[in-house]
């Protein structure tokens, strides 16, 4: 858990509620975390779903592994350390998403247990929805795909630490919500997801 350096800084409260966004955005916010490993189809399914949303009026916004380290957490790489401070990051960026009544679709292969149930308690602590998707894929699946040619250069040496080949990826225990994309089209992983968000009255 990130220390907390600042001293001599006080929360300002603001003064609109959490009924008030609510009833302005037409939606109540949420995350869904999606976590499996590289080439699961985290992101396939992710950005599929954003566009479903969409065009049924909702507002959701996607947070993407390879894309957010680009910008906000270019300074990390892929030791443990990294990427617990990653998931820390996106986990405190998905809260205040979904705080602004966003339906945020995060997808991170988020390998470590610890780091996703600390991604939960801050949005359990802020009382925000948070719905847990293993993309659980199979790792045979997930090399065979290699839509990027990184497990063929995990295999060869060429990438150190790899999550799956020589890095660890520790699957949920409880998921919400299971997407085993090797026996599911993307429409029907978007469905699962839908019908989710339906029968638990976020959308
Ligand atoms: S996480 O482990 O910190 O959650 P994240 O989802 O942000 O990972 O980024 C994973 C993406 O980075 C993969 O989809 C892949 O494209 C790329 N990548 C590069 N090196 C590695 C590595 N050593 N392990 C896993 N993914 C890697």
């Amino acid at each position: 858990m990130a220390e907390q350096k600042a001293t001599n800084i006080t929360w300002h409260e603001g003064t609109v509620t959490r009924e008030e966004r609510t009833s302005n955005m037409g939606q109540k916010g949420c995350t869904l975390w999606l976590t499996g490993l590289s080439g699961s189809g985290k992101s396939t399914v992710a950005v599929a779903l954003e566009q479903v949303l969409l065009q049924r009026g909702k507002h959701a916004y996607c947070l993407d592994g390879d894309n957010i380290r680009f910008g906000l957490n270019k300074n990390l790489g892929f030791s443990a350390e990294d990427r617990a401070e990653n998931i820390r990051r996106i986990g405190e960026v998905a809260k205040l998403f979904a705080d602004s009544g966003m339906i945020t679709v995060a997808s991170f292969i988020s390998p470590y247990t610890v780091d996703r149930d600390a991604a939960r308690k801050v949005h359990e602590d802020a009382g925000l929805p948070f719905v847990e998707v293993f993309v659980n894929t199979p790792l045979e699946v997930s090399e065979e795909r290699d839509p990027k040619g990184l497990y063929k250069k995990a295999r060869a040496g060429e990438i150190k630490g790899f999550t799956g080949i020589d890095d660890p990826y520790e699957a949920p225990e409880k998921p919400e919500l299971l997407l085993p994309t090797h026996e599911l089209s993307v429409a029907e992983a978007v469905q699962v997801v839908l019908d989710y968000l339906e029968s638990n009255n976020l959308i």
